[in-house]
């Protein structure tokens, strides 16, 4: 398939580009780099063993996005550009909104121009909330998430659910952690990171003092937050399968793609201080708004529907983010 990859030199997208390709897709992707640098590129076609076009655009620049529409053709959009952080999104809501609501709302306005059949979306369990209980299934009622990145998530969805012109697939991420084994992908976020492994590895490296922990008194066994840790790698390999699925099926569906395992924050610091052999500065803070205490998923519709299944564990995900860390050596700048 000719697939149309948003966000393709951001973290996700690029290790699913590699499965994509692998598989014999074609791949075309579109990044503004405002979350990356521009060399991961060259390091993706070296990862992909081939070229991979890969446009320089924001998806808020309708005219040049529908310039591309025009010239390419696709049978499939995987939609991964966005802000991401929480913490971010308070400080800037609108800024979330514009780039996350009107990229999307863009790109759509192209899909059913173009009559591109197949629309996934990247997702995020923040549309569980806090009247469901653990494990989340798919069928679970979705809420309105108090902060405004997981808002913007909510709100696609709600879009994507009133959708007619393609075979839409909504994919709620949990938390996707790890790096490819090839060491030239990886997550490398600009500025000051906001994901938990990004800043447990960035203080392993001394770049930062310490990680702070959001809470130690919640109501799990060692009182800190528990989620569901995902491989990058397994996470895109769940994109081909669910671009699979779309095509043999034509039928708009949610899964969600995660573990089924949860693993406290302090669990998490543990196993990548044995693996990696290294010490991790922390310490804790107070709770954060809209944490959940436990965010761990169902992922049996995914298992069931997808035929797939995670396979990677904690301790694959703690040593490839360090031996990701050890290689980007190489490519800062
Ligand atoms: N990483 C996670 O923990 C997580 C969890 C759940 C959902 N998600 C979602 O998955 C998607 C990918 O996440 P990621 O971790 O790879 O993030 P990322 O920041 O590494 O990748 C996103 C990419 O999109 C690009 N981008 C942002 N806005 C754009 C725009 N307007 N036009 C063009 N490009 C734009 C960025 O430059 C970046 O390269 C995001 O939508 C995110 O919300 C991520």
């Amino acid at each position: 398939m000719e697939v149309f990859v948003t966000g393709a030199c951001g973290y996700i997208a690029s290790h699913t580009i590699v499965e994509l390709v692998e598989a014999g897709h074609n791949i075309v992707g579109v990044d503004n780099f405002s979350n990356c640098s521009k060399d991961v590129a060259q390091r993706l076609r070296k990862a992909c063993g081939r070229f991979i076009k890969i446009y320089d655009c924001d998806l808020r620049d309708e005219y040049s996005l529908s310039n591309i529409f025009q010239y390419e053709r696709f049978d499939s959009v995987m939609h991964f550009a966005g802000l991401k952080s929480i913490r971010e999104s308070y400080k800037y809501p609108l800024e979330y909104y514009d780039n996350n609501i009107k990229g999307t709302l863009n790109l759509l306005k192209m899909v059913e121009k173009f009559g591109v059949e197949n629309f996934i979306f990247s997702s995020s369990a923040s549309v569980y909330g806090f009247d469901s209980t653990p494990p989340f299934k798919e069928s679970y009622h979705v809420n309105l998430p108090v902060h405004p990145y997981g808002k913007t998530k909510y709100m696609i969805e709600q879009m994507i659910f009133d959708l007619k012109f393609t075979t839409s697939i909504i994919l709620r991420y949990f938390n996707p952690v790890g790096a490819s084994s090839s060491g030239l992908i990886g997550e490398n976020p600009k500025g000051v990171p906001n994901n938990l492994m990004p800043i447990i590895v960035s203080v392993a490296a001394g770049r930062l003092d310490k990680l702070t922990i959001f809470g130690n008194d919640y109501d799990t066994p060692d009182g800190t937050c528990i989620r569901d840790y995902i491989h990058v790698v397994d996470l895109a390999n769940g994109h081909l399968r669910a671009l699979d699925f779309a095509f043999r099926n034509q039928k708009s569906e949610v899964f969600n793609l995660g573990t089924g395992k949860g693993t406290s924050v302090l669990e998490l610091v543990k196993t990548f201080e044995k693996v990696n052999n290294l010490k991790i500065n922390y310490e804790f803070g107070e709770r954060r708004d809209g944490d959940l205490p436990v965010c761990v998923s169902c992922c049996k519709k995914a298992n069931d529907k997808l035929k797939w299944n995670a396979k990677l564990g904690l301790e694959d995900m703690c040593k490839s983010a360090w031996d990701w860390e050890l290689n980007m050596k190489n490519f800062r700048v």
